[in-house]
């Protein structure tokens, strides 16, 4: 099959989540598995042109935007030790600046023209190749524009090259949905049409995510549990009808993780590397946090670890209201995160309040969260929702018990540790219901018990978390199936 994957960031070009975790391993993997897939990205101006070998492909795209018209280019590479193409849509007075959405402070003002360009920029790019797509894989809200263009721009319906090409709308978060002002609608030559309750209005505003559900063939949630949660009105961030409606053509399939990235056996960021058989290594990387963090050498403990961005959503308001009784348990913290200012400033004073118990580092750092991953005991995630989540799986990979909220793809992939379902192989971490500051209390303790009280079942607990199968074989054949299923409609 011939796919088309559209993203906003992948790795290891550009990053900012779990998007470009993604975004930089499924069409790979797809690749791997005999199709012609190949991924278009936006050329942001931190990406490095020499580091990533990219060539000029196409010059001078011309894609008209109300009174202005914007000249694009093309550039492209091949996938990092693979072979599998990647174009960038090159726009300098769009993309050539510092950072992807917005800088320091806040979203850039003019997100609706950029990722406007970049929705059509992509789909010309394929007549300048003349390569004809069976499926466009899209996005997030930054690519949900595209469907809207297949089934509705003038002169896309115009020409018979496009008339066959499906899309799949992949959400991996619905907060966060591109909504603009309605100018957008005539400046990029749809018709007014698309803008109505049952298209892509929300609000009175023009919203790509809204479009990306309406318009697309099928759609994919990155969990099971998440493509059921965001037909409620509780997950649905307003949504919930628009989904609801599409409820037939939605899936949820979970997210892989790359194991050629986060491996402990053969991981070159980590202190040493370690195997479910030799666990003596993931000493030395706990060994190794201790000391970055300025940490108390005590093993008696258990050290958590959270690496995230730190926003209400991945729980810090429960974090933080809990504060006094997390610090009162026999643990030690880690923490890596950048977010909301309020997050990183309480987080950086309890630090300094607390040296040789918790130790914070405000930044986006990869190589740290690889040694954060692999050198904790437990890694906390006490998301208010979580849409797939990729660090709990990272986490288990590297024996590193989550303790989690039961909520989308936290409550997919982490089964609940009792003592008989450890000794059955099957409990891999501890999870908690509600939305509440004690109740992730309560599991913080339970865990801690069965580490200090029961070793033996807590090394046959990071055994079974470790020997889960997380790798994006099994859900790339989902994937391919639901490509093939388009062929039928
Ligand atoms: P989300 O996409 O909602 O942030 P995921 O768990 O899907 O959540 O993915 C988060 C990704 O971002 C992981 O690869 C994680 O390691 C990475 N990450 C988050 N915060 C940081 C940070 N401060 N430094 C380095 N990597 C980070
Ligand atoms: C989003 C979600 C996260 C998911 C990631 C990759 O950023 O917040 O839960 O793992 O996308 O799909």
């Amino acid at each position: 099959m011939k796919i088309l994957f559209v993203a906003s960031e992948a790795v290891p070009f550009c990053k900012t989540g779990g998007l470009a975790d993604v975004a930089g391993a499924l069409p790979r993997i797809l690749h791997e598995r005999g199709h012609d897939v190949r991924l278009v990205l936006p050329r942001y101006g931190d990406i490095d042109n020499n580091r990533f070998r990219l060539l000029p492909l196409m010059p001078e795209m011309k894609v008209r935007y109300g009174e202005r018209t914007f000249a694009g280019s093309i550039m492209r590479c091949s996938y990092p030790k693979s072979q599998m193409p990647v174009y960038f849509v090159d726009e300098p007075s769009l993309f050539g600046r510092k950072g992807i959405y917005g800088n320091g402070h806040g979203d850039f003002s003019d997100n609706d023209v950029r990722f406007a360009f970049f929705n059509m920029a992509a789909l010309w790019l394929l007549k300048g190749l003349d390569w004809q797509p069976d499926v466009v894989h899209v996005n997030d809200w930054q690519t949900g524009l595209i469907p809207a263009l297949l089934r509705h721009h003038p002169e896309i319906l115009e020409d018979p090259f496009y008339r066959e090409i499906k899309t799949v709308f992949m959400i991996h978060n619905l907060s966060y949905q591109g909504n603009f002002n309605r100018h957008l609608v005539p400046s990029i030559g749809l018709p007014w049409s698309v803008f109505t309750h049952d298209g892509a209005e929300f609000y009175e505003k023009f919203s790509f995510l809204k479009s990306g559900i309406v318009y697309s063939d099928k759609l994919v949630a990155v969990s099971p549990t998440y493509s059921r949660e965001i037909q409620t009105e509780e997950y649905g961030a307003g949504m919930d009808g628009a989904l609801t409606q599409r409820g037939r053509d939605l899936v949820g399939i979970l997210n892989g993780i790359d194991v050629s990235e986060w491996n402990p056996e053969s991981d070159t960021m980590i202190a040493h590397n370690f195997t479910p058989k030799d666990l003596a290594g993931k000493q030395n990387c706990r060994e190794e946090l201790v000391k970055l963090g300025n940490l108390d050498k005590d093993s008696t403990h258990p050290l958590i670890g959270i690496t995230s961005r730190l926003v209400d959503a991945k729980g810090f308001d429960l974090v933080e209201q809990a504060i006094d009784d997390l610090l009162a348990l026999d643990a030690q913290f880690f923490i890596l995160g950048t977010g909301d200012a309020k997050h990183e400033q309480l987080l950086k004073e309890t630090a300094a309040k607390h040296p040789g118990r918790m130790h914070v580092h405000i930044g986006y750092d990869v190589p740290l969260s690889h040694k954060v991953i692999a050198g904790s005991d437990l890694f906390l995630m006490p998301s208010r929702y979580e849409p797939c989540g990729l660090t709990q799986m990272y986490s288990m990979k590297y024996g590193t018990i989550p303790i989690v909220r039961k909520t989308g793809g936290l409550s997919d992939t982490v089964f609940p540790a009792t003592q008989s379902s450890i000794d059955a192989s099957q409990g891999t971490g501890f999870l908690f219901e509600e939305y509440d500051a004690r109740a992730m209390v309560r599991a913080c303790k339970e865990a801690i018990a069965l580490f200090k009280s029961h070793p033996k079942s807590w090394h046959a607990l990071m055994k079974n978390a470790m020997r889960q199968d997380f790798s994006w074989q099994r859900s790339a054949e989902k994937f391919e199936a639901l490509y093939r299923s388009l062929g039928d409609q």
